[in-house]
């Protein structure tokens, strides 16, 4: 019987990839067929943008979802089982299906483009705030956050992951003094782990509508069984999730006092091509709010055997954003940085970027040095180093104060 068991591993890892993953994909998507994909004679162009060699069984053929591969290219109808082999290839794409015209009624063209400060100028405020970060909330959140069997945004343990997420930056809010104006409220969406939204007001009502955004990624997924597969997701993108909670922590405990409002973003399924970060990104715009910047933080804790560098990305980004962004690592972090590039729609960066509005994106290395492990069960805290994250940490408080002061 032993012996039979033992087989039962072997028996599995015959079994082509795609039997595995699929029928449990299938469950959950539905195909939205819509206005935009008919021609002008409103036939459907569907099928003749479908990707005819791919394994198209006749039960997925139903199963098609919308997805951008470049940012100026047309977007493509595409099978489930199309769009997670393009993950397995790393190709990058986007999921646009249920977010098509983002940001369309209110793109960067309409809205005056703010300068953002040549130097850092806030250096008293940042530093009392950055010397009260340290690793030990990020390691004892990260050991709980990883336990869970994977944060895929459509399972459950995904959304328990979510929950406990929530009441960790709850408990923050609560204990914060009367005096610090925070909030904290859940960002749902039609699948089961929500988006998380973490906001301090700000002191100046005229600039009420005027957002500084610091974000991370919550969801993991396991490339290979992406609806239950191990996906410990410690670096991607537990560290981003940990760092800005550090940051916030200390921001609360602290009693920062914004000029402009300041947000901390959570986002779900990132891997499944930037859906919670288009849905928020969407509904800002369309309630026409003023995001002033936005910093994504993917993957903060892997150093490798490479000397320690921030990876400033700098493909698909706000360019005069990430100018100030590499001026305060000058400033506030104890460590260099390269440029780097990532691709399109690499991480949630490029949603609010397709909203029309300033993101930037700091990853934890040279992107060809960075984490080999991530969408398998080894990305796990092992391989990664908390006084890195802490770096990134320094990074997303100085965004915060320095975006929120400044004129
Ligand atoms: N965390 C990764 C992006 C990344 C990779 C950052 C390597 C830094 C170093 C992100 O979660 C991811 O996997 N993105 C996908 C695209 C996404 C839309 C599915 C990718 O890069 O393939
Ligand atoms: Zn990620």
């Amino acid at each position: 019987m032993v012996k039979l068991l033992q087989l039962v591993p072997l028996f599995l890892s015959a079994i082509p990839v795609t039997i595995l993953a699929r029928p449990y994909e299938k469950v959950f998507h539905i195909a939205t067929l819509n206005n935009h994909h008919k021609n002008k004679d409103g036939v459907s162009t569907i099928f003749d943008e479908m990707n005819t060699d791919a394994r198209i069984t006749g039960v997925d053929e139903d199963e098609l979802r919308l997805i951008q591969l470049d940012e100026d290219e047309p977007p493509k109808w595409m099978t489930v089982g199309e769009r997670m082999d393009l993950y397995r290839k790393k190709t990058k794409f986007m999921d646009i299906t249920d977010y098509p015209d983002l940001g369309d009624s209110y793109k960067a063209a309409e809205r005056t483009r703010r300068q953002f400060p040549i130097q850092p100028q806030f250096q008293q405020e940042v530093e009392s705030f950055i010397n009260q970060l340290t690793t030990k909330h990020m390691e004892a959140n990260l050991r709980k956050f990883t336990s869970f069997r994977t944060r895929y945004y459509r399972s459950n343990t995904g959304k328990e992951s979510s929950n406990w997420l929530y009441k960790q930056i709850l408990r923050i809010v609560e204990d914060a003094e009367d005096d610090v104006d925070v909030s904290v409220r859940k960002f749902k969406h039609p699948w089961t782990q929500s988006s998380i939204i973490a906001r301090f007001e700000g002191s100046d009502p005229q600039k009420e509508n005027e957002v500084v955004i610091v974000s991370a990624h919550q969801d993991s997924v396991n490339m290979w069984i992406p609806s239950f597969g191990r996906s410990p997701g410690a670096d991607d993108d537990g560290s981003g999730t940990v760092t800005i909670l550090e940051a916030f922590r200390v921001l609360v405990e602290n009693g920062f006092k914004p000029v402009r409002p300041v947000e901390f973003h959570w986002y779900s399924a990132e891997e499944a091509g930037l859906l919670g970060s288009q849905a928020i990104a969407q509904d800002y715009a369309k309630e026409k709010k003023d995001v002033v910047a936005m910093l994504q933080n993917d993957m903060t804790g892997y150093v490798g055997n490479k000397p320690e560098t921030f990876g400033v990305i700098v493909d698909y980004v706000d360019s005069d954003l990430t100018i100030f962004v590499k001026s305060l690592i000058e400033e506030y972090a104890a460590i260099p940085y390269v440029d780097t590039k990532c691709g399109y729609a690499c991480s949630d960066h490029a949603s609010w970027r397709k909203a029309g509005y300033p993101s930037a994106f700091t990853i934890e290395t040279d992107f060809k040095d960075s984490n080999p492990y991530i969408h398998t069960s080894n990305d796990v805290i092992e391989n990664l180093d908390f006084n890195h994250m802490l770096e990134f940490a320094k990074l997303s408080v100085s965004f915060a104060v320095e975006l929120s002061y400044s004129n």
